[in-house]
């Protein structure tokens, strides 16, 4: 069988790159059995030849009329698949679906049929609402970050604001490159609508939500940035954990030094 892959080089780089971040996902230990999900808006890609193509599965609800999805396209890892799998075979592990004119449903239009992520509303919700903004974001990203999640099992982390100061306090970079902080969602069952609409809540603030007692969200312009706001928030995590773990609270950086650095790297707040 044809891949929709073939001859289409841009659509390609695409999924290369989401099975690139898949790889590291599993690398840093975030990303256990099935754990975590990516999806990537692809419409920019689609040619006339890929609209015309039947959808190769039933068409599926998706419980929210979408109105900005309109005949979108997205790659996406399916449902309990692995990320090291995604990232050595992507097209076994993830599906092209397309958003019906109806923007109710979803279908699968290649290359198998592997059923999306259990965690679709949350993604699909997320690209509407940018979409809705006028927003330039392409990628959804879910992980389970340790350190992150870790943090997340005490109120007290879970204040607004209070884990965005603190991580971005660890290590000067944390702030020039997760500019817009940490966003929260409280806990809510995975896969819900209304872990979506709590996720969604956190957006217009946030590029990165914490799940509490479960993961990450992050959106960007594409996987790599989507992976890497999660990557710098979890190193300052991690390098306040390490600073509890020999004894001691850390410092962080002072608020002059933050005021500097904000004002040096022409950063929002
Ligand atoms: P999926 O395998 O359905 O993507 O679910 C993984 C996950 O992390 C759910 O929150
Ligand atoms: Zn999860």
């Amino acid at each position: 069988m044809k891949s929709i892959l073939e001859n289409r080089p841009a659509l390609a780089y695409e999924v290369e790159q989401v099975a690139e971040v898949a790889g590291y996902l599993w690398q840093k230990g975030w990303a256990e059995r099935n754990g975590g999900n990516i999806t990537v808006n692809v419409t920019e890609h689609i040619d006339e030849e890929i609209r015309q193509m039947p959808a190769i599965a039933e068409p599926v609800a998706m419980g929210e009329v979408l109105p900005h999805l309109k005949g979108c396209y997205f790659f996406c890892k399916g449902t309990n698949k692995r990320m090291r799998d995604l990232a050595r075979r992507p097209m076994e592990n993830g599906s092209f679906i397309r958003i019906t004119e109806d923007c109710a449903h979803y279908e699968i239009i290649a290359d198998n049929p592997v059923k999306p992520t259990s965690e679709l509303p949350s993604h699909l919700a997320m690209h509407n609402y940018l979409l809705g903004k006028g927003l330039n974001y392409k990628a959804a990203l879910h992980t389970h970050p340790i350190e992150l999640v870790a943090m997340s099992h005490t109120d007290k982390f879970l204040e607004k604001d209070v884990l965005t100061n603190l991580l971005w306090s660890m290590i000067p970079e944390t702030k020039a490159f997760c500019p817009r902080g940490l966003g929260i969602a409280r806990y809510q069952l995975p896969g819900s609508q209304i872990l979506a609409d709590t996720t969604i809540a956190q957006l217009d603030d946030y590029d990165v939500v914490l799940w509490e007692k479960h993961g990450v969200c992050s959106v960007g312009c594409d996987i790599m940035e989507a992976f890497d706001q999660v990557d710098v928030l979890n190193k300052s995590a991690q390098i306040y954990i390490n600073a509890k773990c020999m004894g001691y609270e850390p410092d962080g950086m002072s608020q002059a030094q933050m005021a500097e650095m904000t004002k040096a790297f022409n950063l929002p707040k």
